[in-house]
């Protein structure tokens, strides 16, 4: 039987377009779905967007459009910049699908069964921008850190509210012992620090917000958008996809990608839910940090933001992919400028491997007895991909740092391997010598490129693929692969 793997990215809110935030972590998580599909597993991976909520709401009216008709537009926009990337997601939730909305209402169903649920007034202060109730020590001088002051409003209303504080112990327990494992490391002490504080319980309803799912035991109440937005993880794995593709056997979640900001959900609210409803809990949390643009956050007041269309007319598809990987480091945050990507593509791929691989190319067609066996291009199998996934750098290789999702490692073992076969190729000087001897060191260089582009395919599929026919086929006609900046 296949082992499955299911991974996800968050449902991004449909009141706007992408920027390189959102686009990092659809890539990332698109990058390990592709590598472990290479890997022989049976994958299922998930984007989509999250269509309820004030936010939404406020952006529709904004818009002059119903909230519907908005998120609708809005959601055929992000699915076309992912198709764009290459982005191979199996399925685009939307929270707004019949078939979640049913599911979500089951879930709340059993919560209140479980006797997890209480009516109470919720006083306090409330960020639309992050659609969060925000405690005293989540403010800097009474504001939000991601948001403009005017979302910040001091609120009292009737809510429903999930009985947190009961499950705060064993999630606590979890990550620490590493049972709910949350990774890097730093992202866990980021939530123990917090832990060690009380946790009130959690409102999971809506007084004034119309735009949502009504609370099944109480439709003058709508359901907290992040509440049923996380339950969107498990909705999925039951929605009749109309494929054919039983998804049940997908839960629980291998991994949830994230960024930073959405730790907490992720991380104590979801797997708290999770234990009231008596379902397993993700076998992984992947968090990493922001993408800050010349040292200053990325904010439309600043006029900063960069979006996807920008790097893809610039780098292109498989380039925008690469940058978004090499940028950011696996632990902390990452500060991009345009300056930074140019020199990256410039060096890498322009100058590192696109010339490595004309370079090969040419002298391939040079002699044209040498022909390459389909081993060459053998790396299906899963011995294969281990053999070349492992075999290539002193000590840390590609599995390894794609079984953490350490995806800037995985650019610098590319880039490191790229400058090796390069510098061989200088010291052996093919094009001085002829006959078998030529040959030989070809078949070499050769071998290790090819090797190289499965190991970086999950990153640059489109690529890999003009350069494994590059070398299939004599006949095909060479190409510029990065044009240089
Ligand atoms: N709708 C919620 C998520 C619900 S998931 C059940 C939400 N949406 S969002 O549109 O704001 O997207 C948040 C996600 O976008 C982060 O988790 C992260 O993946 C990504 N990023 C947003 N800004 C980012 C940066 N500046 N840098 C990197 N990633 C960032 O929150």
């Amino acid at each position: 039987m296949k082992k499955t793997f299911y991974i996800t990215t968050p449902i991004y809110y449909a009141n706007d377009v992408p920027h390189i935030g959102h686009t990092g972590t659809t890539v990332f998580a698109d990058v390990v779905a592709r590598y472990k599909r290479l890997q022989g597993f049976d994958v299922f991976s998930l984007t989509g967007t999250d269509e309820h909520g004030e936010k939404v709401a406020l952006s529709a009216e904004k818009a002059g459009k119903e909230p519907q008709t908005f998120v609708d537009e809005l959601a055929l926009k992000w699915q076309d910049y992912w198709k764009q990337l290459n982005i191979s997601n199996d399925v685009f939730m939307r929270t707004t699908l019949p078939g979640h909305v049913k599911i979500a209402e089951e879930l709340l169903e059993k919560l209140k069964a479980k006797g997890d649920v209480y009516e109470d007034t919720y006083k306090g202060v409330y960020c639309v921008g992050c659609e969060e109730f925000k405690s005293e020590r989540d403010l800097v001088d009474g504001k939000c850190p991601e948001h403009r002051p005017d979302q910040v409003q001091y609120r009292e209303e009737k809510n429903y509210f999930f009985r947190i504080s009961k499950y705060i112990p064993e999630i606590k327990k979890r990550l620490e012992d590493g049972t709910l494992p949350l990774i890097p490391e730093n992202k866990k002490t980021e939530m123990l620090a917090k832990l060690a504080e009380p946790v009130k319980d959690t409102s999971i309803s809506r007084q004034n917000v119309k735009w949502g799912i009504p609370i099944p035991w109480d439709k003058e109440q709508t359901t907290y958008v992040w509440v049923e937005a996380l339950m969107n993880y498990y909705s999925a794995t039951r929605i009749d996809w109309n494929d054919g593709v039983n998804r049940e056997e997908f839960w629980p979640a291998d991994v949830h990608f994230l960024g930073k900001g959405n730790n907490w959900f992720h991380s104590v609210i979801w797997p708290s839910l999770l234990l009231a409803l008596d379902l397993p809990l993700p076998k992984n949390i992947f968090v990493h940090g922001y993408y800050n643009v010349e040292g200053k956050k990325m904010g439309k007041s600043l006029g900063n933001v960069i979006s996807p269309q920008d790097l893809m007319d610039k780098y292109g598809i498989d380039g925008t992919r690469y940058l978004l990987c090499a940028s950011m480091p696996y632990v902390g945050d990452s500060d991009v400028s345009f300056k930074w990507f140019d020199e990256k593509y410039n060096s890498a791929l322009a100058n590192g491997y696109g010339n490595l691989v004309s370079r090969l190319s040419k002298l391939y067609r040079d002699v044209p007895e040498m022909v390459l066996e389909d081993s060459y291009f053998e790396f299906q199998s899963n011995d294969a991909s281990e053999r070349v996934f492992g075999g290539h750098d002193n000590g840390s290789n590609y599995n390894d740092a794609y079984n953490v999702y350490n995806l800037s490692e995985v650019t610098e073992l590319f880039n490191r391997a790229v400058t090796n076969i390069n510098s061989y190729l200088t010291t052996q000087e093919p094009w001085k010598k002829a006959g078998d001897e030529k040959i030989q060191i070809l078949r070499f260089a050769i071998g290790q490129l090819l090797e190289v582009t499965h190991a970086i395919s999950p990153v640059m599929p489109e690529t890999a693929e003009k350069v494994f026919n590059l070398f299939k086929d004599k006949s095909a006609s060479p190409l510029i692969l990065f044009a240089r900046i």
